[in-house]
Order: structure tokens, then sequence, then C-alpha cells
């Protein structure tokens, strides 16, 4: 039998076709993960790397609050933040893992943030401790106005930048 004449008839097999279906639906399913592995990606390539972030000033109790050394973790939930008292200052660090945007959880008993996505650690202070991510956490703008603790999350800076800028902490 000619070749050329038995292709015709091999597409048409009910089981080729199953199978050509099958397969064609595991590449698309393929697709799919790829496509939703790569959306964190994808967001944090569009966000803005500079000082703006989202949102505005928001009142987080009064200074009288924060008096203690200490992380205080009840905002993350609520306003994706933490308000740290460490080395007679007060900052806020943003509740988002400078690796792919998990919440990392503060872990009171080893003193640091730990990521539960791929388990990056980051000291009380936001730097990245270890890997898979490299950058610190960002600080987000803080300040005290009558008595009052202000976070401004639309305004946000690096590690580096953060400490040597006013906006970025208070001094107790
Ligand atoms: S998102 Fe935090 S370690 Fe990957």
């Amino acid at each position: 039998m000619d070749s050329a004449e038995s292709i015709p008839d091999r597409l048409d097999d009910p089981r080729s076709l199953a199978r050509r279906r099958l397969l064609q639906g595991i590449g698309w399913g393929g697709v799919g993960v790829l496509l939703t592995a790569s959306v964190p990606c994808t967001i944090r390539f569009l966000r803005p790397q500079g000082l703006h972030g989202t949102g505005g000033p928001v009142e987080l109790g009064t200074i009288q609050d924060y008096r203690s050394p200490a992380v205080t973790t009840r905002w993350v939930s609520r306003h994706g933040l933490w308000i740290v008292n460490r080395d007679a200052r007060l900052f806020a660090l943003e509740a988002v893992c400078t690796h792919l945007g998990c919440t990392p959880r503060w872990m009171p008993d080893r003193g640091l943030f730990r990521c539960p996505c791929h388990g990056s650690r980051f000291s009380p202070e936001g730097e990245a401790l270890n890997g898979p991510a490299v950058e610190p956490l960002h600080r987000l703008a803080i300040r005290v106005e009558h008595d009052q603790v202000l976070v401004d999350s639309s305004l946000r800076a690096p590690l580096d930048r953060a400490v040597r800028d006013p906006r970025f902490f208070v001094r107790l």
C-alpha cells in the first residue's frame, strides 16, 4: 500500500483523534499553568520600584502603643505592613516579600520574618538574610502627628535609602 494514502486513514482513526485531542489538552493545560505561574512575576515587573506604592496615610494608634521594642503584626491583614520599634527608632515595613510578593510571617521565637512561599528570611530591619529574595523589604513613610502614628503606604523606599531619610522613621 502507498504510504501517502495511509496517512488520511490514520488521521481519521477515532483512537488517533482521541490521542490528538488528549495531547492538545495537555498542551493547553501546560500553557495555562505557565501563564498562571507568570502572573506574580508580571505584577512585580509592572509595579513601580520607586518611592510610590498604593494607599495613603492611615492612623495606626498612638505613639504610646509602640513604646516597647517589638514587631507589631496587627496591621498585616488590613494594611499590609508591620510597625517595628528597634534601636530607638519606629519604622514601617511593607509586608510584601521582594521575591514574588507573598506575605512573610513574623517568627517571634527566631526574631525574623520568613516567607512561606519559598523560604526567604528577613531580619527585623527588613534585610534579606537568605534567598531566593535578594532585596530587603521596603519601608513605608511614617510620622507622628498629635500623638497619632501615621503610615503612608503611597511613599515607600528601599532599606538603604529609608535609613537615611527621616520620612521613613521616627526617633523614640
Ligand atoms: S515569594 Fe517570598 S520567597 Fe518567594
